[in-house]
């Protein structure tokens, strides 16, 4: 049912980052929680009737993930996006970006170049030197508000790297690379020997007429593909992604890692999470997605007629909405006090994506339409000029 979307949900004390650390990150608990990137939505019957199973078994010991695990996302993969995975090793970890750090670890060494498109989610730029590798970024190309790959600048910095950190669908920016764009890139980054890293947290978040394509489907060979339900159904909080490759040799390294580390046991409730979410929950997905369309559809008309001077980037897919407010020659801490202060709204300040996102903000829509409303009506608070 679309209308259970609208049902606002009091997500204070349940222990999540968005609202309960908002006073510590923002200094008040008052504003609208349009940052953190997870959606103020229930997920979908299937998951809570799963975890609900899973809690009334009262032993909670070590797992073991039974083929149905893999099988659900093997069946996914292939009916959402084409993409036969069934040969394919997966390993399991408690998240994308300890997938990235293992695959860095375990593929590259120290003064290796990552290679990056910036701006894009924090944690790749602080990857590469957390692990004393050298950071390489290919700035996006933002023109009226539309990104497109600097070509010459990309095959430069692949030629210093050893792997390429991809991001697609991409946050902040909304782009959803296209067969083109993907082959381009895979053919650069096989010139130059590169690993692929492509991170497809957002692959299911996608709009019409645009379509996700695995990168790893153009090039099995040199890619290893991050894929998690936390962001499609909603279970950042549930620590269970996997990585995926068909190329043992890349794979090989990282799973070594990962038992080396113990971070590849899991936990009993995201397992099932993760099984009842690619199993069963494909109708809720397509419901969510018809949700979102519609809120992104009010985002891209409302909100300029609220700043006309802000130019908004087409959303192709992800739930977050990339605001350019360099028109208004405003300092971005001057921007997010206004936001603050005087529309009591919080979201993400664009340099924390990169230099090359400074003077943006990223405003995650994945919330009821009637907070979107109201973070519209506040909207209005902000200076015309
Ligand atoms: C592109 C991207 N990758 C990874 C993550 C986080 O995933 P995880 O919590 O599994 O590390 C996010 C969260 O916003 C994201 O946007």
């Amino acid at each position: 049912m679309l209308s259970s979307f609208d049902r606002v949900i009091d997500r204070k004390g349940s222990g999540c980052f968005k609202y309960d650390a908002m006073k510590l990150i923002y200094g008040r608990d008052d504003l609208l929680a349009l940052w953190v990137a997870d959606m103020d939505f229930a997920v979908s019957p299937q998951i809570q009737a799963a975890l609900r199973h899973r809690a009334e078994h009262p032993v909670y010991g070590y797992n073991f993930k039974a083929p149905a695990f893999k099988e659900a996302l093997d069946a996914w993969l292939m009916k959402r996006h084409g993409w036969n995975t069934t040969e394919h090793k997966l390993i399991s970890l408690p998240s994308l970006m300890t997938a990235l750090a293992l695959a860095i670890l375990s593929l590259t060494k120290e003064g290796d170049g990552i290679l990056i498109q910036s701006p894009v989610y924090p944690p790749f730029h602080s990857q590469a030197s957390d692990h004393g590798r050298k950071l390489l970024i290919n700035p996006l190309i933002g023109e009226d508000g539309l990104y497109r790959i600097d070509w010459i600048d990309f095959e430069l910095k692949a030629a210093e790297a050893k792997m390429f950190v991809l991001c697609n669908p991409h946050n902040p920016v909304g782009r959803v690379f296209t067969p083109e764009e993907l082959s381009r890139m895979a053919d650069i980054c096989r010139k130059h020997n590169l690993i692929i890293f492509s991170d497809e947290i957002h692959a299911d978040l996608v709009y019409a007429p645009h379509r996700h394509i695995p990168i790893a489907a153009l090039a099995e060979d040199i890619t290893l593909t991050g894929i998690s339900p936390a962001k499609s159904f909603n279970i950042a909080g549930m620590g269970t992604a996997v990585l995926i490759s068909q190329n043992p040799e890349l794979i090989k390294p990282v799973e070594k890692l990962n038992f080396a580390l113990h971070t590849y046991m899991g936990n009993n409730m995201g397992i099932a999470a993760f099984t009842a979410a690619y199993g069963e929950s494909e109708a809720w997905l397509e419901e969510l997605l018809l949700y979102l369309k519609a809120n992104r559809d009010f985002v891209l008309e409302e909100i300029p007629k609220a700043l006309p001077m802000i130019k908004i980037s087409p959303i192709e897919g992800t739930y977050l909405a990339w605001l350019d407010f360099r028109a208004y020659g405003l300092s971005e801490d001057q921007i997010m006090r206004v936001l603050r202060d005087d529309c009591r709204l919080a979201l993400n300040e664009g340099s924390a994506f990169g230099e090359e996102g400074r003077g943006f903000m990223r405003l995650n829509f994945g919330c009821p339409r009637s907070v979107l409303e109201e973070a519209l009506c506040r909207l209005h608070k902000f200076p015309k000029e």
